[in-house]
């Protein structure tokens, strides 16, 4: 299923028989049947767009730019798949943005666009860490 951002505004007061649909889909799904939703994905990017590690939030501007470089690079759809989602706080809060790719667990700091380009072109479509931007590493 593709997202389509179909978003719809809940009714004023819910009634029992309303339903909220949030990118297509009922919100009151149970977990069981989520499952159904999910897609097959390879990796998991994740981009601090708070304002503590990166003062004029930049990771707000690199977030949607991951969404042209992923559309760019064939990586958001098929098994090589990259979700992608913006936190507003990895728990560093410095040298920032923070962006940090799973399931491998690598960070990287002080991800500027050209940056992201190599992690994105390097990391998540060839597969090789982008070393020198590395400060840390699950495990
Ligand atoms: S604000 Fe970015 S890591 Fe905390």
């Amino acid at each position: 299923m593709t997202c389509r951002w179909q978003w719809r505004t809940p009714p004023e007061e819910p009634t029992a028989a309303s339903v909220v649909l949030v990118c297509g889909v009922p919100t009151s799904l149970p977990p069981t049947q989520l499952a159904a939703l999910m897609e097959p994905y390879a990796r998991h990017v994740l981009v601090c767009t708070g304002g503590y590690c990166s003062p004029n939030r930049e990771g707000r501007m690199l977030y949607a730019q991951l969404a042209r470089l992923l559309e760019r690079e064939a990586l958001l759809f098929g098994p090589r798949r990259v979700k992608r989602g913006e936190t507003p706080c990895l728990g560093v809060c410095a040298g920032g943005p923070i962006v940090v790719v799973y399931p491998e667990g690598i960070w990287y700091a002080g991800v500027t666009p050209e940056l992201l380009e190599r992690i994105v072109v390097e990391h998540l479509r060839d597969g090789r860490v982008v070393e020198e931007a590395v400060f840390h590493r699950l495990g």
